[in-house]
């Protein structure tokens, strides 16, 4: 080894050892005859002095040297004098004086600065095409360390559970997840093509046919759809299946996983234990979101019953005409200007609800009247409309309640985003809680409007509940289904459920799903064989790892804690990936490129 030493771990108990160490230039100050050299490795930094009287070689040699430089120093760990030290850094203590350095390798000047945490400012294209400078700053190694704790931690987790780690190929039939596949050509098969996995969902089906009871893998999943801040084209699950459970045992043991991981690796982070399990009909009703942010209540209210009673035309009439009237109350906010509540408004329209209903209760006695009130609504609302409304929210002086009327499918996520938009404008959510929970039971399909039938809500590989069964034939909309996903501040985290393991059942899905029998037959042949060997009843689930490091680490994009991740148009800048294929490449797999190809 070139390093008896890290950077980060020198103290004053090393004082007078004599040491060598290697890494990066951080800084380099020139003091006139002193050289002050902050070297830095993956561990920390540590201040190194050259003196001139003492090693007047190595001082000529550090004369030359740069921010980046890579060098090794050999010398005398010594304390520093009384009030010079660094509380900064761990390293503060101690300097090294250098007996001797030596450039390992000199390096340009970087295109952004290194030694400077302000990333923020440098545009991040540049930062991906110089990904390898970008990681030697302390906040990237840092996403990068605690990602390699997370992996680990669920690896040894579910090892001492019982689990197997099994790889599964990523040369692969099809398995639809509901993005485009990536395809890859065969050269030995011409004109036929792998598709890199989605998911290993299909495979660790198979697994659990082959008695393997308990899976597990960190696995790579594809899905050729644009990519955004919580989204990328490649990332990683932990990805794990398990035979004869139930949908509570597959909770209880991601639950146990994730309550455990973060009291390890992330101590400062509060959770919400125990986790709340939620059905989606709950969710919408109480959050309007299937990924509910749970860091904070503002809940959703049921007012149907009293905009039914009421003088308020636009309330009574959506209620007659069977659709809801719902809302929220956003305490204190009364003083919100026409023009922060024609934003909202927006923002409701975005979801397809009509309007928005705000009602600012702008009076300053202790009771709540309609002398006190700005409302678009004010002339309609009676004294008692007024009374029931705020009484219901227990709405006071200075609050603003906002009311969403129309087709409930309309109104609970109009409210959902209205309520996670004023969620973090009033700054309701805790920065240091992961509230992480279950939504269970989500429909089993969705219509698909442009294409004219339905979809799998999850995949199409997710079983109803029992009682609805009998439904897929006459009444496919209403099924529910045994899946469940895990949320946490507002994103979806994971996803599973418990499996159709019948072939009978497997294959009337395909067919409510519009599949014909030779499709069936050629996507989903290998499954239902193997379903008629003995398939055991089995569920898993599937958290997104990046995803969830992202929360861990206070990010705002998964980009951050993925090494080299790709731009938004798909593109590796560092590489750049993808490059047109080589002609020859072609001739050898039987391809030809359009001479228009589609954009
Ligand atoms: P699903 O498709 O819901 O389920 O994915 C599970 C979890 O993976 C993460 N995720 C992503 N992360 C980053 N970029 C993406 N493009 C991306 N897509 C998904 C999310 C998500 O919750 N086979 C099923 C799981 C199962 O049924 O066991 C599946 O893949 O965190």
């Amino acid at each position: 080894m070139l390093k008896s030493h890290t950077c980060g771990e020198l103290r004053s108990q090393d004082a007078e050892e004599t040491v060598s160490i290697a890494g990066w230039v951080h800084r380099r100050r020139d003091h006139g005859n002193l050289i002050f050299i902050d070297l830095r490795d993956r561990w920390g930094i540590v201040q190194v002095v050259i003196n001139p009287e003492i090693t007047p070689d190595a001082h000529k040699t550090a004369e030359a040297i740069r921010n980046e430089w890579v060098i090794q120093i050999e010398g005398k760990v010594v304390l520093r004098q009384p009030g010079t030290e660094n509380p900064r850094i761990e390293t503060g203590e101690i300097e090294i004086q250098a007996a001797s350095v030596s450039i390992l390798n000199p390096s340009n000047t970087p295109p952004f600065y290194i030694n400077d945490e302000k990333s923020e400012e440098v545009d991040e294209l540049l930062r991906l095409q110089y990904r390898y400078l970008d990681m030697r700053r302390p906040s990237m190694t840092q996403n990068l360390e605690l990602r390699h704790k997370v992996i680990k931690f669920m690896r040894d987790y579910l090892d001492a559970e019982g689990f197997l780690e099994v790889e599964t190929p990523i040369l692969l039939k099809s398995t639809p997840e509901g993005a485009r596949d990536y395809i890859v050509p065969s050269r030995l098969s011409p004109g036929s093509v792998y598709a890199l996995p989605q998911s290993p969902q299909q495979l660790k089906q198979l697994l659990m046919v082959g008695g393997i009871e308990k899976y597990f893998q960190i696995a790579r999943c594809f899905r050729d759809e644009d990519a955004r801040s919580d989204r990328q084209p490649e990332f990683t699950q932990l990805d794990l299946e398990m035979s004869f459970v139930t949908e509570n045992d597959v909770l209880d043991l991601t639950e146990k996983l994730f309550t455990n991981l973060i009291k390890k690796v992330t101590p400062d982070k509060k959770i919400i234990e125990p986790f709340p399990r939620l059905t989606f009909k709950e969710a919408m009703l109480r959050f309007g979101s299937d990924k509910p942010d749970l860091r904070f209540g503002m809940e959703i209210q049921e007012l149907s019953s009293i905009a039914k009673q009421s003088n308020v035309g636009i309330l009574k009439s959506a209620v007659e005409d069977g659709g809801v009237v719902r809302g929220i109350n956003a305490v204190g906010c009364a003083d919100y200007s026409r023009r922060q509540i024609d934003e909202l408004v927006e923002l409701a329209r975005s979801q397809g609800a009509q309007g928005l209903v705000a009602i600012n209760l702008i009076g300053d006695d202790d009771k709540v009247s309609l002398s006190g009130i700005r409302s678009s609504i004010a002339r309609a609302l009676t004294e008692e409309d007024l009374e029931a409304i705020a009484g219901h929210f227990d709405a006071k002086n200075g609050d603003l309640i906002l009311i969403v009327a129309g087709a409930e499918s309309v109104v609970a996520p109009a409210l959902g985003v209205i309520r996670q938009e004023m969620g973090l404008k009033m700054k309701l959510a805790p920065e240091d809680l992961l509230a992480l929970g279950f939504i269970t039971e989500m429909p089993l399909f969705d219509w698909n409007e442009e294409e004219n039938r339905w979809d799998s809500v999850h995949h199409p590989f997710t079983a109803p509940i029992e009682s609805d069964i009998s439904k897929v034939s006459t009444n496919p909309g209403e099924i529910m289904s045994r899946s469940y996903d895990m949320v946490c501040n507002g994103y979806e985290i994971a996803s599973g459920s418990i499996r159709i393991h019948q072939k009978e059942l497997q294959l009337e899905i395909f067919q409510a799903l519009g599949y014909t029998k030779d499709e069936i037959e050629n996507q989903f042949g290998h499954l239902l064989n193997a379903f008629e060997f003995g398939a055991p009843p089995h569920g898993g689930i599937a958290p997104g790892v990046d995803r969830f490091v992202m929360l861990l680490a206070n990010e705002e994009t998964i980009r951050e804690v993925i090494p080299f991740p790709k731009t938004q148009a798909g593109v590796d800048p560092l590489t750049g990936a993808p490059t047109p294929a080589e002609p020859n490449q072609l001739t050898e797999l039987g391809l030809e490129i359009a001479n228009n190809p589609p954009k």
